[in-house]
């Protein structure tokens, strides 16, 4: 068994009906961000002295291919309040060229260490990766190429704010010359109100329309649109004028995501928003889409209206259909192998200056190293299938040495008589009955620790937020 042994917490056994109920009533922090409460529930299996993660590295990539890569900008014209990644404050994002030079140093690292593999996904995100100049973008995608073996059919995927895309045709049209071949925008909502209030007001409806010309104009017919919904002060019919928005720009897919309050700076504002609220929202949106020709089975977020296509990045269908590892370079980013996960530094503190440093030192820039027992691995691979509403069956079983009816027999059991799941040749699926209860399907899967953590939560998400940061 290559996986680690669970300590007592992740032995504890609870019935599914208390854990679909708790993950229902905690509903704002059981969903595919997995896990939850780090520090507790894989302080266990944190490995804290850094000078032999290089060896763990390898031997955690040992026989993994193909694999994906992730690149992180952790930069942005402004700060999002709503916003749970990892992105620079103001006077850090004037130092593009020296973040640029180290995230190249970074991916050499790894080259060096793991060799020439095969790359089947590869993401550059954020952040928004649009806000560095587009010379800094080519050169690490022409070192992906040389260091990497980057396979010919992948698409490469980028992020853009409507702004920058608006303003700076230049920069798309050089993306499309640098072989990236799918863009995402995120619009999030479009009421200049609410914009205001999430500070995200520099990026409204002014700039859309030339975006979306700007961004068909360099050729690019891979085009997704984000959305968002579930924020306090958003009503049913502002949702509705922001989906029959997106549809008017016409991408090849809109990506709709419930707001997660975990972590970011309006935390204290997801007790304003109740579960009937956000079905009400989440239905509408899914049904309008569906009717445009928007196609997506339940549970998933992305909807595409191209045939045969799931609307995401090769990274993220990768991830998500198959479970396979990635190696995520830059501030704050994840990495992820059949046994570990770990983040780079930044993933708590969100400034440069430890990453850059450990990069300068020559040493790979890793804050947390997890080597996990086999109940978290497979509860990660599950929390990221569920992006799709599915898990499929042989990809699980390549991965783990079991089948999901051997790991989950008493919650797949509950799950299918309860008329959330149902069995497909190839996966297991929501059915739209789980769609609308997605959090307490989502928690039926948890490791005995996080289960154990969300029965006895106590709601408090600022709290949740006091001891992540303290344990990292
Ligand atoms: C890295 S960001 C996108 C790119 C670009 N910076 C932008 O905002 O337009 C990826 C997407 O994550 C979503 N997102 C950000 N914070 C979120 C949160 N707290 N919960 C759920 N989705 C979130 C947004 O829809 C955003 O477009
Ligand atoms: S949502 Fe996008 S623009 Fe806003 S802070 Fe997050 S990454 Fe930056």
């Amino acid at each position: 068994m290559k996986w680690v042994q669970p300590c007592s917490a992740d032995r504890q056994i609870f019935r599914p009906q208390d854990v679909f109920e708790a993950g229902e009533q905690h509903h704002h922090i059981s969903n595919t961000a997995y896990p939850i409460a780090h520090g507790r529930t894989w302080g266990p299996y944190r490995v804290a002295d850094r000078g032999l993660h290089r060896d763990r590295v390898q031997a955690a990539f040992h026989g993994e291919e193909p694999i994906c890569l992730y690149a992180h900008i952790p930069f942005c014209e402004k700060r999002c309040s709503f916003c749970e990644y990892t992105v620079v404050n103001r006077e850090e994002s004037k130092q593009t060229l020296p973040y640029m030079q180290r995230l190249e140093q970074e991916l050499r690292f790894y080259a060096d260490l793991i060799g020439q593999r095969r790359i089947v996904g590869f993401d550059i995100g954020g952040g928004t990766p649009s806000f560095v100049p587009a010379e800094q973008i080519d050169s690490l995608v022409r070192l992906a190429r040389q260091r990497f073996d980057l396979a010919p059919a992948m698409r490469i995927s980028i992020e853009t704010t409507p702004r920058i895309a608006a303003e700076s045709p230049d920069k798309i049209r050089a993306y499309r010359q640098m072989g990236i071949e799918r863009i995402s925008m995120g619009i999030q909502v479009i009421q200049p109100d609410l914009l205001r209030i999430l500070n995200r007001d520099s990026n409204g409806v002014e700039h859309h329309f030339r975006a979306v010309e700007n961004i068909r104009a360099a050729g690019f017919s891979d085009f997704n649109v984000d959305l968002m919904y579930g924020f306090a002060h958003q009503t049913l019919e502002s949702w509705q004028a922001t989906v029959e928005h997106a549809l008017a720009l016409d991408p090849e897919a809109i990506t709709l995501y419930r707001m997660r309050y975990k972590l970011t700076r309006i935390s204290d504002q997801a007790d304003q928003v109740t579960l009937d609220q956000v079905r009400v929202l989440s239905r509408w949106a899914k049904q309008r889409l569906k009717q445009a020709g928007y196609l997506a089975n339940p549970g998933k977020n992305t909807y595409c209206r191209v045939p045969q296509d799931t609307g995401t990045s090769d990274y993220i269908s990768r991830r998500v259909v198959q479970g396979t590892p990635y190696l995520g370079l830059g501030l704050g980013a994840q990495t992820f192998t059949d046994t570990t996960i770990s983040y780079n530094d930044g993933a708590v503190g969100k400034n440069l200056m430890p990453y850059l440093r450990s990069v300068d030192a020559g040493q790979l820039p890793l804050q947390d190293f997890y080597q996990l027992p086999l109940a978290h691995m497979m509860a990660k691979m599950i929390c990221v299938s569920f992006y799709f509403g599915e898990v499929n069956r042989a990809a699980f079983t390549r991965k783990f040495e079991t089948s999901l009816e051997e790991a989950y027999g008493a919650e797949i059991a509950f799950a299918v008589d309860q008329g959330l799941m149902e069995w497909k040749p190839q996966t297991l699926s929501m059915t739209q009955k789980g769609e609308d209860h997605f959090s307490g399907l989502c928690a039926l899967f948890h490791a005995p620790s996080v289960k154990g953590y969300l029965l006895e939560y106590a709601g408090d998400m600022s709290r949740d937020r006091r001891l992540a940061l303290k344990v990292s």
